[in-house]
């Protein structure tokens, strides 16, 4: 039974919590979370022991795995720390506030040997990875142009405010529009060059288009969290291929060609637990990332799906379109 230690058990902590309620194998051991309420309903079920500062978990839990669901400002402190007391470790994205801190992550997971995967959870998320197999395997062709696009009403959630505000959460651009950057960079590679437009709220940079020139084709990629509340949260893509189109969006997943338009299926999964409120309305890629990682943990595999490096390169790559023109 591989015993799970749960640092933060806010929106994205409680969502993880019933992730791992829901796999095989794993027990939820520890959970910590300065507000005891929290702490509590993600624990629900288990038997795990609760504590309040995260540091206190790290510091006493009988735990094989950390998964650090912080808010971004906290995540290198207590990664550092928990690098020192486990060898697999998961780090809710953005990895880290800025590419410094990136890079301390890097060079302390090398010291200690802390196998360590980043929650860039669309890497792992079943329309996204039906997307990358379909490209990687040229069916329809050479990819022309692709847009992907994130859109959300304000994050008005966050403990103490933090995630609206820029200096803590890194606005927009880092916190939602990255999972978007991260997924194009893994199945595009770099861009030979990009030009990136934003404008910013008070704290927060709220919006962010960057468009992406590959060798043969384009891509855009929009980001934005300042709709009204009222607004759906939507994630959606396009990508035309030189003899179909595969689209995400209002009418689902979709693949058309000149001839047809067909929903492309993808197979749910059972799921045990209960989900948390948010904009999200199943556990689809955060089941699947935890599941990887959990596996990996028991089997003492490297981690080699959405790395450290990646994570840190993906943030580094965010701060590029930030820092355009600005
Ligand atoms: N992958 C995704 O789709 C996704 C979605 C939302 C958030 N996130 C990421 O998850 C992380 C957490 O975001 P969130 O939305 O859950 O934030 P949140 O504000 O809802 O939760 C953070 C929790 O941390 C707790 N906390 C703060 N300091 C603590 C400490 N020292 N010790 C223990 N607990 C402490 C707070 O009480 C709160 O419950 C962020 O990095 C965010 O970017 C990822």
């Amino acid at each position: 039974m591989l015993k799970i230690g749960l640092i933060g058990c806010g929106f994205m902590g409680d969502m993880h919590a019933n992730c791992y309620k829901n796999i095989k194998g794993v027990n939820l051991t520890a959970v910590a979370d300065l507000c005891r309420e929290k702490a509590e309903k993600a624990a629900s079920g288990t038997g795990a022991v609760i504590y309040g500062d995260g540091k206190e978990l790290i510091a006493n839990a009988d735990v094989d795995v950390i998964d650090i669901c912080l808010p971004t400002f906290l995540h290198t402190e207590y990664a550092i720390a928990a690098m020192e007391k486990v060898k697999y470790l998961f780090i809710e994205k953005p990895v880290a506030l800025t590419s410094e801190e990136g890079d301390s992550l890097i060079k302390k997971a090398n010291e200690t040997g802390c196998n360590i995967q980043i929650g860039q959870v669309i890497r792992f998320w079943d329309e996204y990875t039906v997307l990358r197999d379909i490209v990687k395997s040229g069916k329809y062709g050479k990819v022309v142009n692709a847009n992907f696009r994130r859109i959300s009403p304000r994050p008005d959630w966050g403990w103490e405010s933090w995630l609206t505000d820029a200096r803590r959460s890194g606005g927009a651009a880092q916190d939602l529009h990255i999972h978007d950057t991260d997924y194009v960079l893994s199945v595009f590679g770099q861009p030979k060059d990009f030009y990136s437009v934003k404008n910013a709220v008070g704290e927060t940079n709220s919006y962010i288009n960057t468009l992406m020139q590959y060798e043969d084709f384009v891509v855009t990629v929009e980001g934005t969290w300042d709709l009204p509340f009222t607004h759906p949260f939507e994630a959606s893509f396009r990508v035309v291929f030189e003899k179909a189109t595969v689209e995400n969006g209002a009418n689902g997943f979709m693949l058309y060609t000149d001839s047809s338009a067909e929903k492309i299926e993808i197979e749910k999964k059972e799921l045990i637990g209960t989900v948390s409120g948010g904009n999200i309305s199943d556990l689809g890629g955060y089941y699947n990332e935890l599941a990887y990682f959990c596996d990996r943990a028991e089997k003492n595999l490297p981690i080699d799906r959405a790395t450290l490096e990646e994570g840190v390169a993906s943030l580094k790559f965010v701060k590029k379109e930030l820092s355009f023109n600005a």
